[in-house]
């Protein structure tokens, strides 16, 4: 059994640590001269690609959440309108689809019956449907007329990490490919995109470097029942993420708030000592969010705090803080991700439940 696990105590915690290479083998052939090329593997003419007039980005559970980074990634790239849906949702909400709309779907398993049944309907439709998937020769992979495959190796642990990551290069490649046919971004700026994502598998080494540090960010909120992840932009996409996370394994009760909308009801729930895991990754609201910070702290809530390296000023409105490794603000959640994927991780562990077979959860959900 550990023989499989490559010496690691839980499958889970052996595919976090797999993420750089994951990463690695998911952008490497697809990459050359500094620019991105899916034309061996996407077949859709350049003229079809521009052409496009709106995305839907379509998927359960965390994939869903790998859709969310899509809205953002895509509409800052390709400038074209993205919406993100929940599959089970969208199947049912008689979405307005033309022929010149793209549905992306991702799913790591490729089995997934509401993703598998969007799929169905969008393809109906008259939509051209991409999908994303782990699973070569999956449903979804077999039904979609155009896929992109995430180079992530089996993921045996119900709570997806490394599938995640690796759908996220996924969107940053094709949004970087479109965005080249588009032109809406220039030369320069695909260059430097690509060339900051191939030094992402060693920065998430360098997070991995800190697992010591994030093991006492989860001993902090090990025994409460109850706490808050906020974000802005990005950030809040990722929050998401780790809310689902922690809920899945440990059990602990979060809730992701986008940080903006805490006075709107959810500060009325900020009292003493409850545990808020803010994320502060996003230069461009990150003014926004230390105020946002101030006002929970000001409440007594005991902060966690992630931002990027070489930030000085969260540490002083926080009670721990992180520094993720330098990167663009785009690419951000394959880095902020990580720590909040072992905070759930070592508080699973702590409080003593099954890492990788958490209670009524399946790893893939074949029947609706
Ligand atoms: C299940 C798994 C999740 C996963 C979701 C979607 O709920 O436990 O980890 O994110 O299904 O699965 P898919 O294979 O479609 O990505």
């Amino acid at each position: 059994d550990k023989a499989e696990k490559s010496g690691y105590e839980h499958f889970m915690l052996k595919e976090i640590y797999e993420q750089p290479k994951a990463i690695q083998d998911t952008m490497a052939s697809r990459i050359s001269q500094e620019q991105v090329d899916l034309s061996q593997e996407i077949s859709l003419s350049s003229q079809v690609i521009q052409q496009i007039d709106k995305v839907q980005f379509v998927a359960c559970g965390t994939a869903y959440h790998a859709g969310l980074v899509g809205k953002y990634v895509f509409e800052d790239l390709t400038r074209i309108p993205v919406e993100v849906d929940i599959a089970s949702e969208y199947r049912y909400r008689n979405p307005i689809i033309t022929e010149r709309t793209l549905v992306i779907v991702i799913s790591q398993s490729g089995e997934t019956a509401d993703t598998l049944a969007a799929l169905r309907e969008a393809k109906k439709a008259g939509a051209t449907v991409l999908a994303i998937t782990n699973v070569v020769g999956s449903s979804v992979a077999r039904e979609a007329d155009q896929v992109l495959i995430t180079w992530a190796g089996p993921e045996i642990a119900v709570a997806s990490t490394k599938a995640y990551t690796s759908q996220l290069i996924a969107i940053y490649l094709l949004g970087t490919y479109f965005a080249q046919m588009r032109g809406t971004c220039t030369v320069e700026d695909a260059k430097q995109i690509v060339s900051e994502l191939t030094r992402l598998p060693q920065r998430v080494e360098a997070i991995l470097e800190q697992s010591a540090k994030i093991k006492d960010f989860a001993a902090q909120i090990v025994n409460h029942e109850h706490l808050f992840f906020l974000g802005r932009g990005l950030d809040y996409a990722v929050a998401l993420e780790g809310s689902l996370k922690l809920k899945e394994i440990s059990y602990i009760h979060s809730e992701a708030y986008a940080a903006g909308e805490l006075k709107h009801g959810t500060l009325a729930l900020i009292e003493e000592g409850i545990p808020v895991i803010s994320l502060a990754t996003q230069r461009a609201v990150y003014e926004k969010m230390v105020s946002n910070i101030q006002e929970v702290k000001a409440r007594g809530a005991y902060l966690l705090g992630l931002t990027v390296e070489g930030d000085q000023e969260l540490q002083k409105s926080v009670d721990a803080v992180l520094h993720l490794p330098e990167t663009l603000d785009i690419l951000s959640p394959v880095l902020a991700v990580v720590p909040l994927q072992l905070v759930a991780y070592y508080a699973c562990v702590a409080r003593g439940f099954d890492v990788d077979k958490p209670r009524n959860l399946a790893k893939s959900v074949t029947v609706e």
